[in-house]
């Protein structure tokens, strides 16, 4: 599948999706994605995903990436995990990522999907007060 396939599909996804390559750079970044974190695709395409993100995350999402091409240890690719993105404001919220791994033109890219989970957070927040 080549990168514009991947843009043609992620119109259509609700969930924000996020497209990387082995060096953490955005491919393709989702009208979904756009709206969660507050920057156009064509401001992000080509930086580093670690902006969307705060510390300790930021300083080490570099290593994360090293460390899995280096083992082949998973720790979030087939899981899950639930993390903290940073917005284009510096506002912070928690998100539910899952990522894949494909081979696209010959390269490997990483697939995020992201769950926004502010509101259940809020949600729970409310529910824990009523005790
Ligand atoms: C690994 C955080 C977004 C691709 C990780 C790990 C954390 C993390 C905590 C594993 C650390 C460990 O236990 O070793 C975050 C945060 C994100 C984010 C806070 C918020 C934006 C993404 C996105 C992608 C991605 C959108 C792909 C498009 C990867 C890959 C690995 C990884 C490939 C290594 C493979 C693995 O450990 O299974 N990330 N991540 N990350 N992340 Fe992210």
């Amino acid at each position: 599948a080549s990168v514009n396939q991947f843009r043609s599909v992620l119109a259509t996804v609700p969930d924000a999706m996020i497209v990387i390559d082995d060096r953490a750079h955005i491919l393709s970044f989702s009208a979904a994605a756009e709206r969660l974190f507050g920057f156009s695709e064509a401001e992000v395409v080509g930086t580093n995903i670690n902006r969307l993100m705060p510390n300790p995350d930021r300083e080490r999402h570099d290593d994360y990436i090293a460390r899995y091409l280096t083992t082949g240890e998973r720790r979030v690719i087939g899981r899950g995990r639930t993390v903290i993105g940073q917005r284009r404001d510096g506002s912070t919220f928690p998100m539910e990522l899952s990522v894949g791994e494909a081979i696209t033109d010959g390269d490997r890219v990483f697939t995020g999907f992201i769950r926004d989970l502010t509101e259940k957070q809020k949600a729970e927040d409310r529910i824990e007060q009523l005790r």
